[in-house]
């Protein structure tokens, strides 16, 4: 899309041609321009009735587009912002979530297809340190469908009444994310418990018991007439296990 401008006028780009705005960042006619001119031209591309991207709906908001420019030439944009969701399996059990989502997405007509979307999806992928999958993706065109499945082979999704696409790997990783924290949760449990004094403290306990159980045999022996050697050891088995069970459950409390 050719301003009669530099793009770089009124926004900052950097070397690769890349910008991102911000809803609450100081505008200026040129910037309202170029969001106006973009949103209109996204609308157009997508059928829609309404224009989702314009400058009256970005500012105040805390959504973000990525621009992609050459000199006077806008290639494409990118808008993303967090929504609160309702999201229904298949089971119909209902989840509140409030995914990133990708509200609109054009690259220029002359230039689709040339991995300008790409490019910039992975910048928003980049800085906003998200996966493809992590993102919500509102009313997506077959051509951002087919997209997000020839770079990204996300194609699962349950069709929602709000059309906004969340794919399947967004539940899956969530569980798997949700295991590996147990995990790394459970692993620093055991370090917490496993510090050098406790396990010195269990390890000094369990040495001294093991010496005065030999002591205990040897004397045993000596006295086996006198005394039956499973009285002593369960007495002494007794003590060992309470001193061993306040040693862990002191620990444990201290865990929670
Ligand atoms: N028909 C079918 N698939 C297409 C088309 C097309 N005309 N254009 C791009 N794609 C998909 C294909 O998978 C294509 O791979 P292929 O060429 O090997 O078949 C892949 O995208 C190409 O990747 P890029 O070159 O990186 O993508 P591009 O720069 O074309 O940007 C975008 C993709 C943004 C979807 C662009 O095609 C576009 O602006 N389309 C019109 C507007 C639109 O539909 N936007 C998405 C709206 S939904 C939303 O914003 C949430």
């Amino acid at each position: 899309m050719q301003f009669n401008f530099l793009i770089s006028k009124c926004m900052s780009v950097n070397e690769n041609g890349m910008s991102i705005l911000n809803g609450g960042q100081q505008h200026n006619q040129q910037l309202d321009e170029v969001i106006k001119i973009m949103g209109e031209a996204s609308a157009k591309a997508q059928n829609l009735k309404q224009v989702i991207t314009s400058p009256s709906r970005f500012y105040q908001t805390d959504q973000g587009i990525y621009i992609k420019s050459e000199g006077k030439q806008c290639l494409g944009m990118l808008k993303i912002g967090r929504k609160n969701l309702f999201h229904r399996d298949l089971s119909g059990l209902v989840k509140e979530i409030q995914p990133l989502c990708v509200l609109d997405f054009y690259v220029h007509e002359s230039v689709q297809r040339k991995g300008i979307g790409k490019e910039l999806f992975e910048e928003m992928l980049r800085c906003e340190i998200i996966s493809p999958e992590k993102l919500a993706y509102d009313r997506p065109s077959p051509k951002l469908l087919g997209f997000l499945k020839k770079h990204y082979h996300l194609s699962n999704y349950i069709p929602q009444n709000n059309n906004f696409v969340i794919f399947s790997q967004y539940f899956e990783n969530r569980k798997q994310n949700l295991n590996n924290q147990l995990a790394s949760s459970q692993s620093t449990q055991f370090q917490y418990s496993s510090t050098p004094s406790k396990v010195e403290q269990l390890g000094s306990l369990m040495s001294q018991m093991t010496i005065q159980s030999t002591q205990s045999k040897n004397q045993q022996q000596k006295d086996s007439k006198s005394q039956t050697p499973w009285a002593t050891d369960q007495k002494q088995q007794q003590n060992m296990y309470q001193t061993t069970t306040g040693l862990m459950s002191a620990q444990i409390c201290k865990k929670r």
